[in-house]
């Protein structure tokens, strides 16, 4: 039987990999980008393909159902996340020691500045999240995929504060040669003579909702790439690094209240590359956008529980690294680009009326609180901008379905860094 220990052991397998000479990675997806006029085009293309106005007919159907889902059950998701959210704030006074957010501060010395990593940090939340933890007095490494874009962020930290450390690094979250790269250069950077402190913390950020079906050059979704299996290689390989400082060291997921619209019979861990969802044969062709993104933040929260199992509550090990899932609520980002403008406009409109709109820096407290709470603290969900412990569902909490979704991840993962590494 394999124990805890032993599977961490797994998971920090060190691999030798050489240098990616390659930088900046374009063109490693299909198609980046698609406007709300191309999705259009690609729909009646489809429609075309399938012969018949009824195809068309039958893909906008399908494509209204998929917005109706973001419209109405996130709504509803969110609803039900907030009012936990309040029966927990109610009962604070007398669950203090359960539930709170403390400003923990990092461990800092002459010697040696706390350093975190925050990717997708040219937009949003991340930026948001990497100015906070900035003014905190940490060196953040802001991950992105554009240089360009980063080094704007970085600008403006260093503008708001002078005292502000920064730094941009590359990384495309889709591209494996890319995450090896960005984690190589990396370890390089901590263990050099002019490193810039002690890596304490990783926030696993970057997200996308692609609208429509896009693959990377590993076969792998789009979404499901971008969200889950990059974090997951990324996490893998820098693992060690935070090991080596811990105790006070934290791994911070970025999750969403959208996971509760799955039920179990809807989500396939061994479909993981192509979106994690159970799918008729016939429904192919269609791109259910909606459920791919929600099963790529349940992913997220399931890998955020079994890695605090096997990694922190199930070891005495010294090298403990802490966990939490944390999930803003809704803020207005850039994160619905591709949806259609109408909705995106009206989704605003709906979220200031029912007061649940938060700015981008209000979202990004509940990631601060999760990354600054004492690290003794570990595999839990913290909810909105009080940074609040609550509960994710209980499909979350199957212990049965985090060690398959581990595994399943686990083998995609050697198999895509032994692919890589051979070329390099
Ligand atoms: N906004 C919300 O209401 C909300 C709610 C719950 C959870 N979240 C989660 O919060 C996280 C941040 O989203 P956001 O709302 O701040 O959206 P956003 O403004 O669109 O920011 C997303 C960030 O992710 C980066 N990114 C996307 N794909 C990437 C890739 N392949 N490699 C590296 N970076 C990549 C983007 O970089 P580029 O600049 O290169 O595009 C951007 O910096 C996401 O994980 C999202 O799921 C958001």
């Amino acid at each position: 039987m394999t124990t805890a220990s032993d599977s961490l052991q797994m998971f920090q397998h060190h691999r030798t990999i050489s240098v990616c000479k390659n930088r900046g990675w374009p063109g490693r997806v299909q198609a980046m980008e698609t406007s709300s006029e191309e999705q259009a085009g690609a729909a009646q293309q489809r429609g075309t393909k399938m012969g018949s106005e009824d195809g068309a007919r039958k893909w906008d159907v399908f494509r209204l159902g998929n917005l109706l889902r973001m419209a109405v059950v996130w709504i509803l998701c969110l609803f039900y996340s907030y009012i936990q959210y309040h029966v927990i704030r109610l009962q604070l006074p007398h669950r203090k020691h359960e539930f709170q957010s403390l400003n923990f501060r990092f461990r800092s010395s002459q010697e040696s500045k706390p350093a975190c990593i925050v990717t997708g940090a040219s937009s949003g939340l991340g930026r948001e999240t990497a100015s906070a933890l900035a003014q905190r007095g940490f060196h953040v490494i802001l991950a992105g995929r554009s240089l360009e874009r980063l080094e704007v962020v970085r600008a403006e930290i260093q503008t708001q504060s002078s005292s502000a450390s920064c730094q941009a690094l590359a990384v495309d979250l889709t591209s494996v040669p890319s995450i090896l790269s960005f984690t190589r250069t990396v370890k390089e950077l901590f263990e050099s003579h002019d490193s810039p402190g002690t890596l304490q913390l990783l926030v696993n950020n970057a997200g996308v909702i692609a609208a429509s079906q896009r693959w990377t050059e590993d076969d792998c979704d789009v979404t499901m790439a971008s969200n889950y299996i990059g974090h997951y290689i990324l996490t893998h390989e820098l693992l060690p690094l935070l090991q080596k400082n811990a105790p006070q060291a934290r791994i911070v997921n970025l999750v969403s209240f959208t996971h509760r619209a799955l039920q179990r019979d809807q989500i396939d861990v061994s479909q993981l590359r192509n979106g994690g969802i159970q799918q008729k044969p016939a429904d192919r062709s269609y791109y259910p956008l909606a459920k791919i993104y929600e099963t790529s933040k349940l992913f997220l929260i399931l890998f955020s529980y079994e890695l605090h199992r096997r990694g922190f509550s199930n070891t005495e090990h010294k090298d403990r690294v802490s966990v939490m899932a944390a999930d803003p609520g809704f803020a207005s980002t850039n994160l619905l680009r591709e949806v259609p403008n109408w909705l995106v406009q009206l989704s605003f409109i709906v979220m200031r009326l029912l007061r649940l709109w938060q700015s981008p820096t209000a979202g990004a407290s509940s990631v601060v609180a999760a990354a600054t709470a004492p690290w003794e603290v570990s595999g839990k969900y913290v909810f909105g901008n009080q940074g609040l412990f609550c509960k994710s569902t209980s499909l979350t909490y199957d212990e049965q379905l985090g060690r398959s979704l581990w595994e399943a991840s686990e083998g995609i993962c050697t198999e895509l860094i032994d692919k890589h590494s051979k070329y390099d």
